[in-house]
């Protein structure tokens, strides 16, 4: 049985992986056409398993499977489903459909449980397209920003236009929210994105905290000229101030241990051959597992990149977009998981995550456990991003078995 839902999961995260807003590479980004496509097809997958079906004002999909008596409460099962630019197909739908492949073996079984069962299916966890996470689980545990509606695209879109064109209501983000009394807590599988389970030949582990992260939205502004007449001497080119802002990022996150710091996009204006760069601007990711030592290098990276600007005559424009804490795991549910782990006959391994998940958002509302499969080569962020069907039978095993004691410490 299991082997074949893995089959099916294995097959649906190709098929989710097909709709993108690119032509040749996976790209889905929050509110967006592709984003409208993988929510039709999950919802009739989750329509198809018998769940009840809705989406919230903020466009996260919702499945429900009833409990075996009213007024139970709900565990919360899921990932997201938009990704990044090029992405793999795994990151973020594997936990979706996990979480359908679970529910569906119960409702196949006609077996209620003592609480419900969602499956959340998260409208935005990347921040792609606005710069800043977990838009959708913020809004589900009710810490969403709504500083972030006029947050603005690419294109100029605003958040709250984006929202309202994908049909969901930015002026009723506060319905997303859910009342903590009635959740029993929230489980997220995921891959792990990292090298660990394969280096110790692992089908999966057992998250034990999730680092926090800050992103800061950088700009060196300098003085546009003719790429043929300012000397040398004479610039003040932007692009030259950001190159040495980065380099100087990843010789700050070299010398701190546990510091990552990423430049990961970079925009020139005006942006021809023959022009000096009059403006930058770049995206800024920090993450460290201690936030004390996160927020040190944010101030340390910010000090430089000023002096970097006044040494080259360029103003500098700092904004940050996210600050978001280290999270540990609940223990109660993470011991869960672990025995769960445990009675597939694999032994425990515990990890940290350096990625952030929507668990991070949804620890302010209620307890959270997360399970991470081995993913090959620890490459994630990359279409070539890879799991095995044997590995995922194991995680969705994996997952059927926790709710399962679950059930049981409920029925006590
Ligand atoms: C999400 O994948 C993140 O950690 O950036
Ligand atoms: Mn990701
Ligand atoms: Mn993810």
């Amino acid at each position: 049985m299991s082997s074949t839902a893995a089959t099916t999961v294995m097959e649906r995260c190709a098929r989710l992986g097909a709709i993108s807003e690119e032509p040749d590479r996976l790209t889905r980004r929050f509110a967006s056409p592709a984003m409208q496509q993988a929510n039709a097809l999950v919802s009739a997958w989750m329509a198809e398993a018998g769940l009840a079906v809705r989406f919230d004002p903020i466009g996260n999909l919702i499945g429900r499977y009833e409990a075996d008596q009213p007024d139970a409460k709900t565990l919360l099962l899921g990932s997201h489903l938009d990704t990044v630019r090029d992405a793999g197909r795994y990151d973020g739908p594997l936990g979706v459909l996990l979480a359908l492949a679970c529910v569906a073996e119960l409702a196949a079984q006609g077996r209620r449980l003592p609480f419900a069962i969602e499956v959340l299916a998260f409208a935005d966890e990347e921040g792609l397209r606005y710069h800043s996470t977990y838009l959708g689980s913020a809004a589900l545990a009710g810490s969403f920003d709504r500083a972030n509606l006029a947050l603005a695209d690419d294109q100029g879109i605003t958040m709250a236009e984006a929202i309202r064109a994908f049909g969901g209501d930015p002026d009723q983000l506060e319905e997303c929210r859910r009342d903590p009394g009635e959740l029993l807590g929230y489980c997220e599988v995921h891959i792990e994105q990292g090298p660990l389970l394969e280096a110790c030949d692992l089908p999966v582990g057992v998250v034990q905290a999730i680092a926090g992260q800050s992103r800061i939205s950088v700009g060196f502004s300098g003085v546009a000229g003719h790429a043929g007449t300012v000397p040398m001497a004479l610039r003040q080119d932007a692009l030259c101030a950001a190159a040495e802002f980065v380099l100087a990022v990843e010789a700050h996150g070299r010398q701190i241990a546990g510091l990552v710091a990423t430049v990961g996009q970079l925009q020139v204006a005006p942006s021809a051959s023959n022009v000096i760069p009059g403006l930058t601007t770049l995206s800024l990711d920090v993450r460290h597992p201690v936030d004390q030592w996160r927020l040190a290098a944010c101030a340390m990276l910010h000090e430089l990149a000023q002096q970097i600007a006044t040494a080259r005559g360029c103003t500098l424009s700092w904004l940050p977009r996210q600050s978001t804490p280290a999270v540990p795991c609940t223990p109660q549910l993470t011991d869960l998981l672990a025995q769960a782990v445990q009675a597939q006959g694999y032994r425990l391994q515990e990890i940290n995550s350096g990625a952030g998940h929507d668990a991070v958002a949804l620890a302010g509302l209620t307890a959270v456990a997360m399970l991470f499969v081995r993913c090959q080569g620890g490459i994630s962020h990359n279409p070539a991003e890879s799991v095995t069907t044997e590995d995922v039978a194991v995680a969705l095993a994996t997952l059927s078995t926790f709710v399962g004691l679950l059930a049981s410490e409920v029925a006590k």
